[in-house]
């Protein structure tokens, strides 16, 4: 390791002293009251932070810098690549437009504790909806906008918003994703009734706003905006909710993470620092959308809490216009730090792959690019690394942590980096390799990823209405550890190597995704009698699904129009996020003799990996029909 690194000394002051640590870090943060006890190990499911503290997220995102100093700077910077419309708040008004909101909210019976769905693409707006809920108390929950209409009603039902927030449209590069029919569907479809939808009018679309519980954002809000209308930040315990994020469970129903106030603030605005070495001030992008979790921590709250300046950017890596459109905006707003998934710069490289376009901009504010949400394959990160000139930190996290679990802490003093390693634990996080009986594996031997009880602030204390499911999920397979679902290895220095998921979920684009619920989706389909969904290698996106059906005999349709109904079913009830374009009818699918689906066999096969007839497969011919398959399809490795 670096000898002038910090990281092992603040590593070490951390296992030496986890609550004195974590007591410190927490002054960074202004609190109504301090914590009674900085770990209470006996409250809730495994402990919890900062108990008997009070504070406000909004308050320390927004109104203390207004307060000391910061007024004036800007906050938040947003463009649209597809308007060309370009937004900057300073700190001031970032809190003049969420106080706005915020009044809004409360005329529309909005208090502590009640859910507000957020449900809007990459505006400003987004940004301060979130705010605004935490201003008073209340809970979020944005959902990503390629998201389907049963995946929104889904959310209803599960966490009962009493308000939506929304836009009138989204915009892809091919067309004007209208969200407003999504929404009414999702009503329709779910159980629980929002009593309000307020939505921002966008100039690529107006919608209509005739029925009575729909409500134009900017009428309501620009009152509140002209009469300053005063709206305190509510004291809500550390411990309370800020948001739930919803994320791919092994079924079709999402999980909901349960992000607290106090230790999510403390956790965020420690990373700021010592994980991305970012100053107040400095500008800091995560080319992400606010519908993930790393658009929660690191577009909206971890930047916001450092006093620095977030970017929000609506486009894409590619084709708006052109492959160039990352570094231009680096330039344009001197960005210092850029997190992205890999995927981006494999879509950059894929279109520019000697970076012509580099050459044309002045990236020199540019000191890292971060990348994380899926495995960062080594070709990328060498590209990326000599392309801009910049170290590239991969780093390895989750939903369910909010922040960084392994990383290369650049703000302590970059560590040597392992190409194909996230690099090391950060404080908070005991990282340990398992095997199947829980036991540790030796150096260099691939297990379970777990992390030991109690995780860390930041983390989530449970699942929304669902404790027994986050007891069975995480915490009941390796008593005493938060199981993680990725498998991997840690070599003699402790660096983590990640190399594959444990479950059915696979990451396409950076977007994370159950197999799990699109076999349940297909599935419904009258003429399919049996299903598997398999993620593949991908050059650009990583992984792809690809389903393997098995139709009922006897039927009519024909198996092209059974493979397109089912592409139609995943993307009508998922969304296009699931990018789920290829389905493969089979005469039968490889099952071991108590009938379970070989599904990793199958994906060996297509990624063209090296692969062993499993022992207990009850007819070992299926694997050669399906190479068949494949090969005729030109289907993964046999394109
Ligand atoms: N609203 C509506 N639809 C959306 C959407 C949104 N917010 N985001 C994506 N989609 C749609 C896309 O238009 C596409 O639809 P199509 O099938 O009609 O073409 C589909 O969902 C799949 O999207 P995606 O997987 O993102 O593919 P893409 O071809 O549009 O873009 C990349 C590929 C690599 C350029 C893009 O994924 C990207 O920029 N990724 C950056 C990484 C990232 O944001 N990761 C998130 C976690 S860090
Ligand atoms: P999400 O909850 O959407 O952030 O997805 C989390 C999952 O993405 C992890 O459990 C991993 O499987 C994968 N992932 C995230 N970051 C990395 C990384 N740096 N390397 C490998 N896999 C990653």
């Amino acid at each position: 390791m670096s000898a002038t690194s910090k990281y092992a000394e603040i590593y070490g002051a951390w296992q030496k002293d986890p609550q004195a640590f974590w007591e410190q870090a927490a002054a960074d943060i202004d609190w109504f009251k301090p914590a009674d006890k900085v770990f209470d190990p006996d409250m809730d499911i495994y402990g919890r932070w900062y108990v008997g503290a009070t504070c406000n997220t909004c308050y320390n995102a927004v109104d203390r810098h207004v307060d000391n100093g910061r007024a004036e700077q800007p906050a938040l910077i947003h463009e649209s690549a597809y308007s060309g419309k370009k937004t900057i708040w300073t700190y001031a008004q970032l809190r003049d437009e969420v106080r706005a909101l915020a009044a809004t909210y409360r005329d529309l019976g909005i208090s502590k504790g009640d859910r507000v769905l957020i449900y809007m693409p990459m505006v400003p707006e987004a940004v301060a909806a979130m705010l605004a809920s935490a201003r008073l108390g209340a809970i979020h929950t944005v959902v990503f906008g390629g998201f389907a209409a049963s995946e929104l009603a889904t959310r209803i039902n599960d966490c009962e918003p009493k308000l939506i927030v929304a836009a009138s449209c989204g915009v892809e590069p091919n067309r004007i994703v209208e969200y407003k029919p999504l929404v009414d569907k999702a009503i329709d479809i779910s159980d629980h009734k929002p009593a309000h939808c307020l939505y921002l009018q966008r100039d690529e679309h107006i919608c209509d706003l005739s029925a009575e519980r729909d409500l134009d954002y900017n009428e309501l809000v620009s009152a509140h905006r002209e009469a300053k209308t005063p709206i305190p930040c509510e004291e809500v315990a550390a411990t309370d909710p800020l948001y739930i994020l919803y994320t791919s469970g092994t079924t079709g129903q999402p999980k909901g993470v349960v992000r607290d106030n106090g230790g999510h603030m403390v956790a965020m605005k420690w990373s700021m620092e010592a994980v991305y070495g970012i100053k107040p001030g400095e500008v800091f992008w995560a080319a992400s959308d606010v519908g993930w979790v790393v658009g929660h921590s690191y577009i909206c709250y971890a930047p916001l809490l450092h006093g620095a300046t977030t970017l929000m950017f609506e486009g894409k890596p590619v084709g708006t216009p052109d492959a160039g459109a990352f570094w231009r905006v680096i330039q344009d707003y001197k960005v210092a730090a850029l997190f992205t998934a890999p995927t981006a710069i494999r879509a950059v490289k894929k279109e520019d792959s000697r970076g012509a376009h580099i050459g044309n901009y002045d990236i020199s504010s540019l000191r890292t690019l971060f990348l994380a949400g899926e495995r960062a394959d080594s070709d990328t990160i060498e590209w990326a690394a000599k392309a801009l000139n910049v170290p590239v930190i991969d780093h390895w996290w989750q939903t369910e942590t909010g922040w960084a679990m392994v990383s290369n802490p650049i703000g302590l003093g970059a560590l040597p980096l392992k190409i194909g390693s996230p690099t090391v634990a950060m404080p908070g996080y005991d990282i340990r390799v398992l095997d199947d009986a829980g036991h540790e594996v030796a150096a260099g031997t691939l297990g379970n990823i777990a992390v030991k009880l109690p995780l860390p602030p930041g983390c989530m204390p449970s699942l929304w209405n669902a404790e027994q499911r986050f007891r069975e999920a995480y915490l009941n397979e390796f008593s005493g550890y938060y199981k993680t679902s990725d498998a991997g290895y840690m070599d003699e220095d402790g660096y983590l190597f990640i190399m594959a998921r444990t479950d059915d979920i696979i990451n396409v684009a950076g977007h994370r995704l159950s197999t799990g619920a699109m076999e349940e989706i297909i599935g419904r389909h009258p003429d399919v009698a049996e299903c598997a969904v398999i993620g593949i290698a991908d050059p650009l996106k990583g992984q792809v699904p690809v389903g393997f059906l098995i139709t009922n005999t006897g039927t009519e349709r024909s198996d092209s129009e059974i493979e397109a109904d089912v592409i139609q079913m995943v993307r009508d009830e998922i969304g296009p996020v699931a990018a789920f374009k290829t389905a493969l009818t089979v005469p039968r699918l490889p099952k071991t003799r108590s009938g379970k689906i070989l599904r990793a066999t199958i994906q060996k096969i297509a990624d063209g990996e090296a692969w062993k007839m499993p022992a207990t497969i009850e007819d070992p011919s299926v694997l050669e029909e399906i190479t068949e398959i494949l090969e005729k399809r030109k289907i993964g490795s046999f394109d």
